[in-house]
């Protein structure tokens, strides 16, 4: 597996590649793989002829006081988890050479980026679009494969693309969970035994709106309501939002009609874990 470190070698490989009429898939991600992340790697592998996985660990997405420093790294185990998955090559740029001391510009996308997540982590996707669009730019890829995992992400990113005019086309993968329901992430290590138990609640809660709406339920409220009782029904548990939204403007609704896609989401600390979690469905006749 070919391992590119330098911004500007990676760049020079890229312009090599298009040259000889490759198409160049970019899977970006922050290391600690899972099979969520193998299923974007071999999504990527599917539609492409060169995949590039980016490992950066990035800081500007962090927060003071959020867990940057101990966000978990392992690049054997990706080198060997996204070479297995159809991986060609691991982009693992250094934070040095990506925010030099004299960095100053960063990619902001406004409204969308202040809800949902942004009201709880107001610089988090200003960091994310700030990092993507660098990668857009040494990677140069044709596509460029993100999780549904992380639903606002990509309505952000997709805006972005469309905004800065990148030629780049955006494929989403579903969300890929543990067999009880827990949406895999690279920050559920955190999670002590008890906790990993009582985490299963995320999915529960979703499945209980889904439920509730193919069951005929077509007020919001009612359905955050019920939501909310399951997830408080769990000890360790303290709700940071639960939403009902549309899938593209991010707007909450406030009533459902058959046809419309809805955007269901939460972010819920376990103890002292924060994890998001999301389902995205067509309201029935
Ligand atoms: P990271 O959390 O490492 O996730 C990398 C990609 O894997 C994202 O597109 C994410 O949505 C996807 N992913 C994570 N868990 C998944 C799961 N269970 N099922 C499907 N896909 C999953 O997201 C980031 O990194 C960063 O914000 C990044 C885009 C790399 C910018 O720094």
């Amino acid at each position: 597996m070919n391992i590119v470190i330098g911004l500007r070698e990676m760049s020079g490989i890229a312009d090599r590649l298009r040259s000889e009429g490759k198409r160049i898939a970019l899977v970006p991600t922050m290391g600690a793989l899972h099979e969520g992340h193998a299923s974007l790697i071999r999504l990527a592998r599917g539609n492409a002829d060169v995949v590039v996985t980016s490992l950066f660990v990035n800081p500007a997405q962090f927060a003071p006081g959020e867990d940057f420093s101990r966000y978990p790294r392992n690049l054997t185990g990706d080198t060997e988890l996204a070479q297995k998955a159809g991986s060609d090559m691991l982009f693992t740029p250094s934070a040095g050479e990506m925010y030099p001391g004299d960095f100053r510009t960063y990619v902001g996308v406004d409204e969308l980026s202040t809800l949902l997540e942004g009201k709880f982590r107001p610089t988090h996707f200003r960091g994310v679009a700030t990092v993507v669009a660098k990668l857009f730019h040494c990677v140069k890829p044709h596509i460029a494969v993100f999780g549904q995992k992380d639903a606002q992400q990509v309505v952000i990113l997709r805006k972005m693309v469309q905004d800065l005019n990148f030629d780049i086309q955006i494929v989403v993968a579903p969300i890929v969970r543990e067999p009880d329901g827990l949406a895999m992430s690279s920050r559920n290590v955190y999670l002590t035994p008890a906790e990993r138990r009582d985490s299963t609640v995320l999915h529960r809660s979703l499945q209980s709106a889904v439920q509730q709406i193919g069951a005929g339920e077509r007020n919001p409220s009612a359905i955050l309501q019920t939501m909310t009782r399951v997830i408080s029904g769990v000890r360790s548990t303290a709700i940071d939002y639960i939403s009902i939204a549309d899938p593209v403007t991010l707007r909450e609704r406030t009533s459902l009609t058959a046809g419309d896609e809805v955007l269901i989401s939460l972010a819920v600390r376990i103890g002292s874990t924060r994890l998001i979690d999301n389902c995205l469905i067509t309201v029935p006749q």
